[in-house]
């Protein structure tokens, strides 16, 4: 659950992180992602993973725009998310463990480019609000 503080903080710190994060953060994301946990590469046997691919910078974009129409629409995440739930739940079948690796990354990527922004209050708001994202994301599983 998503306190008022939280949903302040996630708002605030989407707007600033992403104005000055590098454009490709989320590919940034996925391509650590891939490294640190090649498992996640399993769902992605389509796509050229090596670093630097464009494909990955392309769904790095979809997936970080996806986070941004999250944060704002921070107190209803699950309308916003709908069809990519129906999405991941109906057609992909990602082992939601998958979403925490994910998660983390971005902390790391946010971290990276903005360490003094990521005070501690910050970093548990954010991981809170990518809780609330995987759940809405995993919901239609079952
Ligand atoms: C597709 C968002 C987590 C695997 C997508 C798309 C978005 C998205 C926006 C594109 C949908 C479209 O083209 O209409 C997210 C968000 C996540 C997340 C916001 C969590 C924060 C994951 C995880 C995995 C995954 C953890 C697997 C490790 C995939 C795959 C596709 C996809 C395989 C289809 C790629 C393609 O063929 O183009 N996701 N995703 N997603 N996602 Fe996720």
């Amino acid at each position: 659950m998503l306190t008022d503080g939280d949903k302040k903080l996630v708002t605030q710190i989407w707007e600033k992180a992403t104005q000055s994060l590098p454009e490709d953060f989320g590919g940034e994301a996925l391509e650590r992602l891939f490294i640190v946990y090649p498992q996640t590469k399993t769902y992605f046997p389509h796509f050229d993973l090596q670093p630097g691919s464009a494909q990955v910078k392309a769904h790095g974009k979809k997936v970080a725009g996806a986070l941004a129409e999250a944060a704002n629409h921070i107190d209803d995440i699950a309308s916003a998310l709908s069809k990519l739930s129906d999405l991941h739940a109906q057609k992909l079948r990602v082992d939601p463990a998958n979403f925490k690796l994910l998660a983390h990354c971005f902390l790391v990527v946010m971290a990276i480019h903005h360490p003094s922004l990521l005070t501690p209050e910050v970093h548990a708001s954010l991981d809170k609000f990518m809780c609330v994202v995987s759940t809405e994301l995993t919901a239609k599983y079952r």
